[in-house]
């Protein structure tokens, strides 16, 4: 990339509004074929980034070149300019009165030059490569949103930009149409077009991107190749945060008890000193509950599901090895195998026995690492499973539970949450517990999950209740002097 022209370049570029500097001193260059994801908290001033390189924004101080020509403030040259530099926004920003084709076809009829022909042959085109040619009289209302996301990018297309922007295109859709908008800019990518592209879909990120930017607090505060931002040895320690974060934000998107924001007002305890609870649980005991009705009470993070996740990302053990081992198993015992992490189980589709189980090393040192991780950072939170209560057995201020329950208990309540009989409940129970023990097993060397010696609070959760579980994990926790 180094020998390629610089198409785009960011010189010392600063913005307030009015007192409030949002961006400071940003520097940076995008070279031909380049795609640069921006990836940063709300409020970072990522959009604004974005809208100032676009000119839709003035900045204050500092200067924006294209092709190594300053970019004025002179409106005609600005006109030029954008039908260079296109942008796809988050709300899609079509007409509704205008047919698809008719919406890819305005823009550039009003400012290219050419002929009628050629726009429509372009439009149809670039319709066909995002899959929706055959929707060119749809209207805009008659779309899903991943249909209308990609509408717009044709649209942009039709310009023939030289480089494209993208402000979190995908962050308005339903989660099952984000991919359909992803894969389309991923082929764009691979047609060597130069992006810049604000995203929160750090999978994406790390796998299209040539180079991924960190913005924090208005400044840049790491600019690298995508394998050095999402590893897990990353020496930014502001990056590390950043990801960690991320993941806690991620873990509440399919859960639905952790789906509502914290409410403050419901914040019940004051945090005095800094903890980490870990929960061990026996499936169906309502463990997780508990443990996010814990973190909700307290207005702390519940980490779950979402560090498999990562650790499979930072790890380099492909996601898609696990998932479709998990979707073979869903498919045959239904929810169990979402519960399972660590464990390679794509060498069978159904239970494995204990003498086919297969570590894999490499992502448990990950997951022990983002724990580790979180627990080191400067926030209160609840982690539940994944041996976190193990890894963290040394660590200062960890306060560790474990969840147990009757069998019939557990029974009845994987009935009403799986909505199953009572053999296949039974059946889940057994095969999940087998499943978790093993991998305890192997992990801790010798059964640390099911010895209630190892844990600083073991309750049950028939006798105690959900609401009497998490009563009593606050006491210890006053008890303890870490709340108030
Ligand atoms: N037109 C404006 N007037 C005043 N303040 C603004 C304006 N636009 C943005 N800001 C402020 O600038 C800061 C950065 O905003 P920006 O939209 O660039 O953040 P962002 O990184 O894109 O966040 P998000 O991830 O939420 O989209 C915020 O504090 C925001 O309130
Ligand atoms: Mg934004």
């Amino acid at each position: 990339m180094a020998n390629k022209e610089v198409v785009i370049k960011v010189d010392n570029l600063g913005k307030s509004f009015g007192d409030h500097e949002v961006l400071k001193k940003i520097d940076f260059e995008v070279r031909e074929g380049e795609v640069i994801c921006i990836i940063g908290s709300s409020g970072s001033g990522k959009s604004t980034l974005l809208r100032c390189i676009n000119k839709l924004e003035t900045q204050s101080c500092g200067k924006i070149y294209y092709r190594g020509k300053e970019i004025s403030d002179n409106q005609k040259q600005i006109n030029d300019y954008r039908s260079k530099v296109g942008m796809v926004f988050q709300s899609f920003n079509l007409f509704n009165n205008k047919t698809v084709l008719q919406n890819c076809t305005l823009g550039a009829r009003k400012v290219l030059h050419i002929s009628k022909e050629e726009v429509y042959e372009r439009a149809i085109k670039h319709l066909k490569a995002v899959g929706m040619a055959q929707y060119i009289n749809a209207r805009p209302a008659q779309l899903s949103g991943g249909q209308k996301q990609r509408v717009a990018i044709a649209r942009a297309l039709c310009m023939n930009p030289d480089v494209l922007l993208f402000d979190e295109p995908t962050s308005a859709l339903d989660p099952e149409m984000v991919g359909e908008v992803l894969n389309v800019m991923k082929e764009l990518a691979e047609s060597g077009l130069t992006m810049i592209i604000v995203t929160h879909e750090m999978a994406f990120a790390r796998d299209v991107s040539t180079r991924t930017i960190f913005m924090d607090k208005g400044l840049i505060a790491q600019d690298d190749a995508p394998t050095n931002m999402f590893n897990i040895n990353n020496s930014n320690e502001r990056t590390r945060e950043f990801l960690s974060r991320f993941i806690a934000e991620k873990t509440g998107e399919n859960d639905s008890h952790k789906k509502e924001a914290v409410d403050t007002t419901k914040i019940t305890n004051k945090i005095k000193k800094k903890f980490v609870v870990t929960f061990a649980r026996g499936f169906g005991t309502g463990g997780k509950e508990i443990a996010s009705r814990l973190a909700k009470d307290l207005g702390i993070h519940c980490y779950e599901n979402r560090i498999l996740t990562l650790a499979s990302q930072m790890s380099g053990v492909p996601e898609e090895r696990f998932i479709k081992g998990n979707e073979k198993l869903m498919h045959k015992q239904k929810g169990i195998a979402a519960l399972l992490g660590g464990m390679n189980r794509t060498k069978s589709t159904t239970y494995l026995a204990r003498k086919d189980f297969v570590s894999d090393d490499e992502l448990f040192e990950s997951q022990s690492k983002i724990i580790e991780e979180l627990a080191d950072s400067e926030e209160s939170c609840v982690i539940v499973g994944k041996c976190a209560d193990y890894v963290l057995k040394d660590h200062s201020d960890v306060i560790s539970i474990y969840i147990e329950a009757p069998r019939q208990f557990c029974v009845e309540r994987t009935m009403r949450n799986m909505k199953c009989d009572e053999a296949t409940a039974n059946k889940t129970i057994a095969e999940t517990d087998k499943f978790r023990a093993d991998y305890y097993e192997y992990y801790t060397n010798g059964n640390y999950w099911t010895n209630p010696v190892n844990y600083d609070m073991t309750l049950n959760s028939e006798r105690m209740g959900i609401e009497g579980c998490v009563a009593h994990i606050k006491s210890l926790l006053k008890l303890k002097g870490y709340i108030e």
